[in-house]
C-alpha cells in the first residue's frame, strides 16, 4: 500500500492532485493535439486519419456529433465552428438520448463521436447505430485501443497523455481544438471558406499553448478569487455562442469537484427565468471575453446587476469598460472569438480547483462519478 501510495506522489510530480497536473500539461497537450497538422502557409489542416475523399465531403448533407459528459460540451464548440466555417447543418446529441430517438441517418449524415475514454456505453451504442444505418463515423478520443478506437471509420488521437482525474481538463480543450481543425478541413474540401480566412484561424491556433501557458501563470489570482467565493451555495455562469458550452462546462466542473449546485445558461435565457433565482451576492460567473457578442453581453451583466447578484466577469486582457458593470474581473490573453473561449474554459477550471480544493473535496476522485462510464 505504502509503495502505491509513493508512486502516485511521483505521478503527480509535485501537484497535490492529478487534476492540479493535468490542467498544468495544457500548454504541452495542445501543442501535441496539432502537432503536424496545421499548414498555415496553405490555410490547409491534414488529418491524415480522415479517410473521407474530398468528394465525400462535398456529398455530406448533415453532421451529427454525439457525445457525453464534457465531451457533449467540446462537441457543442465543434458545433458552432463547423456551421460557420462550411455550409452545413450541425447537430450535437447526448448518446444517452441519441441512442434512443429516431434520428433520421444515412450515408449523407456524418457521425463525430467524442469520448476521452473512447468507452462511454451511450455514445457507443449511438457509434453502433450510426453505423448501421451507412453514416461514416470519425471517432475522436484519448485511449488508443479503446473501444471507439476499433469501431469507428476513422479515429483521431488526442495524444493529450494520460487523464487520471476524474474531472476532464486537458483532454477538453484538446477536443475542442480536434473539433476546429476538423471544421477547417471540412471547409477547405467543401470550398466555404477562403485560404486567407483559414490561415488567419489556423494561425490563431497555434497561439494556444503559449497563451494557455498566460492563463496558468495567472492561477494565483484565479486561485484568490475562488477563494472569496469557495462558501457560495451555488453558482451561475453565462455566455453566449462559444461561450455558452464554456459556460456549461465551467459549471460541470464546479458542481462535479466541489459538490456546490452551479449550473450554465446561454446568457439570453436568463429572462426566461433562472432571473427569478438571482438574489443579493448570488455569485455570477460572466464570459464576457471580446467578441461581436461583447455588447449582448454586458446588456446581460446589466440584467444580472440589476437583481443584485455579483458578477464576476471573465474578461479579454485590454477590456477595461468591463469593470463598469460587473464587480470583478478575471483576464485572459487577448484572442480572437475562437480562442479565447478556451482560455476561458482553463480559468474555469483552475477557478473549480480552487473552489474544491477550499472546501476540502477529493478533487481527483468525486463521490458517485468514475473516469469512464461504461454501463448505460
Ligand atoms: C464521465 C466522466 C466525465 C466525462 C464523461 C464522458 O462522466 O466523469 O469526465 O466527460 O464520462 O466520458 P468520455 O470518456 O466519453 O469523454
Amino acid at each position: 500500500k505504502a509503495i502505491e501510495w509513493d508512486l502516485e506522489a511521483a505521478e503527480k510530480a509535485g501537484y497535490d492532485h492529478f487534476m492540479l497536473k493535468e490542467i498544468h500539461e495544457q500548454p504541452t497537450s495542445l501543442k501535441a493535439a496539432i502537432a503536424g497538422r496545421l499548414d498555415e502557409l496553405k490555410g490547409n489542416v491534414n488529418i491524415k486519419e480522415i479517410t473521407l475523399t474530398e468528394e465525400q465531403i462535398r456529398n455530406i448533407r448533415h453532421i451529427v456529433i454525439i457525445a457525453c459528459g464534457t465531451s457533449y460540451h467540446a462537441g457543442m464548440m465543434g458545433r458552432y465552428v463547423i456551421e460557420e466555417l462550411t455550409d452545413l447543418p450541425v447537430s450535437i446529441e447526448i448518446g444517452s438520448e441519441f441512442r434512443y430517438s429516431h434520428f433520421p441517418l444515412d450515408e449523407s449524415t456524418l457521425v463525430i463521436a467524442i469520448s476521452q475514454s473512447g468507452e462511454t456505453a451511450d455514445t457507443l451504442a449511438a457509434v453502433k447505430d450510426a453505423m448501421r444505418n451507412g453514416s461514416h463515423v470519425i471517432g475522436i478520443t484519448n485511449v488508443v485501443g479503446s473501444t471507439l478506437s476499433r469501431e469507428a471509420n476513422d479515429i483521431i488521437y488526442m495524444l493529450s497523455g494520460p487523464e487520471i482525474g476524474v474531472a476532464a481538463t486537458k483532454t477538453f480543450t484538446a477536443q475542442v481544438v480536434v473539433m476546429y481543425m476538423i471544421a477547417i478541413m471540412l471547409a477547405r474540401a467543401r470550398g466555404s471558406i477562403s485560404i486567407g480566412k483559414a490561415s488567419k484561424l489556423i494561425r490563431a491556433i497555434k497561439t494556444l499553448p503559449q497563451k494557455s501557458q498566460l492563463v496558468l501563470d495567472m492561477e494565483a489570482k484565479i486561485a484568490e478569487t475562488a477563494s472569496l467565493f469557495s462558501k457560495s451555495g451555488c453558482f451561475f455562469l453565462v455566455g453566449r455562442h462559444l461561450n455558452f458550452p464554456v459556460a456549461l462546462e465551467g459549471a460541470l466542473k464546479i458542481k462535479e469537484i466541489s459538490y456546490v449546485m452551479s449550473e450554465g445558461f446561454a446568457a439570453g435565457e436568463l429572462k426566461h427565468g433562472p432571473l427569478a433565482l438571482l438574489t443579493t451576492g448570488v455569485p455570477v460567473i460572466a464570459i464576457a471575453t471580446e467578441s461581436e457578442l461583447y455588447d449582448k453581453m454586458v446588456s446581460n451583466i446589466r440584467e444580472i446587476k440589476a437583481r443584485d447578484a455579483t458578477v464576476i466577469a471573465v474578461a479579454s486582457e485590454s477590456n477595461r469598460s468591463v469593470e463598469q458593470v460587473a464587480d470583478l474581473a478575471i483576464r485572459v490573453p487577448d484572442s480572437c472569438e475562437y480562442i479565447s473561449p478556451i482560455l476561458s474554459s482553463i480559468v474555469l477550471q483552475l477557478f473549480a480547483y480552487y473552489v474544491a480544493l477550499a472546501r476540502g473535496c477529493p478533487i481527483d476522485k468525486p463521490r458517485n462519478l468514475a473516469k469512464s462510464v461504461t454501463v448505460e
